[in-house]
């Protein structure tokens, strides 16, 4: 078989940054391909015709703007066509139809970010977390059906509702309506998947996480699809909490969570909210997946004011680790087990440590206070290898 070939998206910020890191550690650990550079801007029509071709991705992060600043630097004759500015990582998930968000939060031991808690002894706990966050990456509340001052129809459609007699009298403009649509065919896919990892890689439960008691129509079809994909499953325990409470007992047991499956923003919130017990940003990747195409990223954004700094101090392991997620996805384990291995081994020796691990201030100073720079990092990652 061929070399490979992977479309790489730098972006901007930080993501030129790590990207070319975690490329770095990939050829160090022997992953053969040819690498096709895409910018990484809004989406140009030769990016997505280079994933279309290629169907596999590494993206680093890219800055998002602000709607006015978005609408003032479109080209005049598209301005006042009610277009409007999505991230472009968001838009690539709508086009490639990457519905399948998977956010891995696993512990690294000695990692000086982890989570510990006092138990009941009084003495300090540091539990192992190992959750895996299957968030639906397409719908819901991030689809971006939504209306300030809805038109006509909009309006009657929601007056058809009973409940809508509370919000009858509001001036239409100051009326803002997002809309939070599930459909039935992608709530079964996300449960599927989220199904079949655990089974793969031997979770023995899946916790849905959603509102269904509240939000009865679309979390209750998340729930209800996640029921009857259970049935396949009786080996795997099917558990379902509340978001709110679950965000809760993130501090009291989150070691007994394994697979979790939720919708777009509560996948969100709760894929934070696990990654900040195992190193946070620094840490954090995420895989997007559809049916053809994959597109790996860590979960951070382009940390404009490191953007600038040299030698850079951000922590390349949420990049690397993006990579290794491709590595899977690319049927390469061999490969992405030694790299973890590697990573896991930087973390436990300690010797080599960015800012974030330090938990110094960022910023120029870090590097003088014994925080590695982000270059350092990689070494002691490739030096492993
Ligand atoms: P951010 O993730 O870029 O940075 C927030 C803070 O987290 C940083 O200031 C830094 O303290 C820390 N941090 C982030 N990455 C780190 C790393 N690798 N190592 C160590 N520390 C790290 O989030 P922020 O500042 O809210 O967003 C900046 C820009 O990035 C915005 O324009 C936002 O819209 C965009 N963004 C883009 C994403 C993407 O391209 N996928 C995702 C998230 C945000
Ligand atoms: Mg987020």
């Amino acid at each position: 078989m061929g070399k490979r070939t992977v479309v790489v998206m730098p972006g901007d910020g930080i993501g030129k940054v790590v990207l070319p890191e975690a490329l770095r550690v990939l050829e160090a650990a022997g992953f053969a391909a040819s690498w096709v550079e895409a910018g990484g801007n809004p989406l140009p029509q030769r990016t997505v015709e280079l994933i279309a071709e290629h169907k596999v991705a590494l993206f680093g992060a890219i800055t998002s703007k602000p709607k006015e600043r978005a609408a003032a630097e479109l080209r005049p004759e598209l301005r006042d066509r009610g277009l409007s500015y999505y991230s472009p990582i968001v838009g690539l998930r709508q086009r490639f139809d990457l519905d399948v968000s998977v956010r891995p939060c696993v512990t690294f031991p000695g990692n000086p970010l982890n989570f510990v808690r006092r138990g009941a002894d009084g003495g300090l706990e540091e539990p192992r977390v190992n959750a895996v966050i299957f968030r639906q990456n397409t719908e819901g509340l991030y689809a971006g059906v939504e209306w300030t001052n809805p038109p006509d129809n909009v309006w009657q459609a929601l007056d058809s509702h009973p409940k809508f007699a509370a919000f009858r009298e509001v001036p239409r403009e100051d009326l803002a309506v997002s809309t939070r649509i599930f459909t039935r065919a992608k709530c079964r896919r996300i449960c599927e998947e989220a199904f079949a990892y655990a089974a793969r890689h031997g979770y023995d439960n899946v916790t849905v996480c959603e509102k269904p008691n509240v939000i009865r129509e679309t979390s209750g079809m998340m729930l209800a699809e996640a029921r009857k994909v259970h049935e396949a499953y009786p080996g795997i325990q099917l558990w379902d909490t509340n978001i709110d409470a679950q965000m809760m007992w993130l501090t009291k047991n989150p070691e007994d969570y394994g697979v979790i499956v939720a919708g777009n923003m509560f996948g969100d919130i709760i894929s934070d909210g696990f990654a900040g017990l195992v190193g946070g940003l620094g840490f954090a990747a995420s895989a997007n997946i559809g049916r053809e195409v994959g597109v790996f990223e860590p979960t951070h954004g382009s940390a404009p004011k490191y953007a600038e700094l040299s030698p850079s101090i951000v922590n390349p392991i949420a990049m690397i680790l993006s990579a290794v997620m491709m590595l899977d996805w690319l049927g390469e384990g061999e490969i992405a087990a030694r790299i973890r291995a590697a990573v896991a081994a930087v973390v436990a020796q300690g010797r080599v440590r960015s800012y974030d691990m330090l938990k110094l201030r960022g910023g120029a100073s870090a590097l003088a206070q014994g925080a590695a720079s982000t270059s350092a990092m990689t070494d002691a990652v490739i030096a492993v290898l």
